[in-house]
């Protein structure tokens, strides 16, 4: 049947107009998410990043972000790899049969987050590795230069190569990469490009602190302050000659300027009821820098230190209290770096409990203010971002925060901090699902940040 209705020409147009409100409008919020273009060097980062987190450079599926989590400080932790699937890339040892030898050992990496490297070359598989964490690569233009060239990785040599950022990526795509441990660049992966590794270098560079502290900090908490006392007296803690402001470089006043970002023979690895070794896995004496090594290991920046544990390169201490408590032992006191403080200041490290207590709430509190500056960088940064990259700012911050609720509720410091950090996490959460409401949570939320650093800093 023919409808007896017959259409205007104008009704029809009419009846399309909802629709054309609708296109209008999503054209226009269209228009509202996006961006001016990205000057070069934020570019040049956004590369790196992608690079970073996606890039398998034709190996094994491993990326640069499988060991360095952007959820765990960049670093890597047993409880983080916890909660990993099976077929998470990291496992490759245990499911691709060619690397099945000598390339990991997978009871050490779950139970201890233990890597396995070959910093001395790829000729003898079977004996010469070593175990080490995975650092954290956050501060790194506060803490690789040097006098004597850059200094990267606990050993500082690069491994291999110059030392330098770039040397060091195309190091980690050789060792972590490989399809097979023949390693044969172009069959069993594919070395960066110069492009590549300059994006590479700027992304890690742009993480994390870009400056050093000035201590002292005016605490508000009188163990954390007397434990920053303790840090920076030259004739007790004796912490500060090695760890600059908390950073990662030598005092200039002892070393001379520029000294930068040293290396020492601390006696970590004469450690006894090493946790690694306790498991009867085969863990080779790790000689440090250089080919053959002479013992020493580079220096790592404190202020990150308190929630990137396990500590040392070998991952042998679980808690900072720990290892603060490290300096008061005979491996440190005879070390060549330990006997070092005897001949300049008449004797070693000796703090007591309270002392080493008060040593650790500081390094805790630092590490605090730094998650809070942090997490309120990701907070402004997502205000100016697109509803995607805004929600991923929103959820770096929360994992900024939630650090600094645990390293200090593990010392038993600040309650009344923690509180509006709990408030702070709640608001981001709930900006990072809301549509029209992100701008005012996630405003408040930085108020919570700050209110939480009141409580730590004058
Ligand atoms: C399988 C785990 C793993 C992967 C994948 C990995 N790394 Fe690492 N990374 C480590 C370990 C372990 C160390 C310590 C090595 C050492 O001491 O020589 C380290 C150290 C570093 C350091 C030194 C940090 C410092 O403070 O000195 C940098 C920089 C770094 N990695 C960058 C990268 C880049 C870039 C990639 C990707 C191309 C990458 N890593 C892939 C485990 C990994
Ligand atoms: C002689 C120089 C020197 C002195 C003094 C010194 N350190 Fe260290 N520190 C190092 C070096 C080198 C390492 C890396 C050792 C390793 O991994 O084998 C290190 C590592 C650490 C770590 C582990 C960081 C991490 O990310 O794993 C902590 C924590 C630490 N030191 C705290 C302190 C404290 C607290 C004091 C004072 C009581 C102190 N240090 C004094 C040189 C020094």
């Amino acid at each position: 049947m023919v409808p007896n209705v017959r259409q205007r020409p104008g009704s029809r147009l009419l009846a399309a107009a909802p629709l054309l409100v609708l296109a209008l409008l999503l054209l226009a919020l269209a228009a509202c998410e996006s961006r001016p273009p990205l000057d070069p060097a934020a570019a040049q980062i956004a590369e790196g990043r992608e690079i970073f987190f996606n890039e398998t450079f034709a190996g094994n599926g491993r990326t640069c972000g499988t060991c360095h989590r952007a959820e765990d400080n960049f670093g890597l932790t047993p409880a983080f790899i916890a909660t990993l699937p099976p077929d998470d890339p990291l496992f490759v040892a245990e499911s691709n049969p060619n690397l099945a030898q000598n390339f990991e050992n997978p009871r050490l990496m779950r139970a201890f987050a233990l890597i396995l490297e070959n910093q001395d070359g790829f000729d003898d598989l079977a004996n010469n590795f070593n175990m080490r964490g995975v650092p954290h690569t956050l501060a790194l233009p506060t803490s690789v230069a040097s006098a004597a060239g850059p200094r990267t990785g606990w050993s500082g040599d690069g491994a291999p190569g110059d030392g330098s950022l770039r040397a060091f990526a195309t190091g980690a795509v050789i060792q972590h990469f490989p399809l097979t441990t023949n390693r044969i660049p172009g069959v069993d992966f594919r070395l960066p490009s110069d492009e590549e590794l300059d994006a590479l270098e700027a992304f890690q560079l742009s993480l994390g602190r870009q400056e050093e502290l000035a201590l002292p900090l005016a605490l508000e908490g009188v163990v954390a302050a007397r434990g920053q006392e303790i840090f920076l007296d030259n004739t007790l803690g004796k912490c500060n000659a090695c760890h600059f402001n908390a950073g990662a470089n030598g005092d200039p006043n002892i070393f001379g300027p520029g000294a930068g970002n040293l290396n020492f023979d601390t006696g970590v690895e004469a450690l006894p009821d090493q946790p690694a070794d306790l498991t009867g896995e085969p863990v080779p004496p790790d000689d440090g820098f250089g080919t053959p090594g002479d013992g020493t290991f580079n220096t790592p920046t404190l202020v990150e230190a308190a929630d990137t544990g396990p500590f040392f390169h070998n991952n042998s201490v679980e808690t900072i209290e720990g290892a603060v408590a490290f300096y008061n032992g005979d491996a440190f006191n005879s070390s060549p770096a330990g006997q070092l403080l005897v001949g300049a200041t008449g004797s070693g490290i000796n703090l007591d409990g309270t002392q080493v207590v008060a040593v650790a709430a500081f390094l805790r509190v630092i590490n605090a203010l730094e998650n809070i500056r942090a997490a309120i960088a990701l907070l402004e940064q997502s205000r100016d971002e697109k509803r995607g990259a805004a929600r991923e700012s929103l959820r770096l911050a929360v994992f900024e925060t939630e650090d600094a609720i645990q390293v200090l509720a593990g010392g038993g410091l600040h309650p009344a901090a923690a509180i509006h950090l709990e408030e702070a996490r709640r608001l981001a959460r709930k900006a990072a699902r809301s549509f029209f409401q992100r701008g005012r949570l996630t405003r408040q939320a930085i108020e919570e940040q700050e209110k939480a650093r009141d409580e730590l800093v004058e």
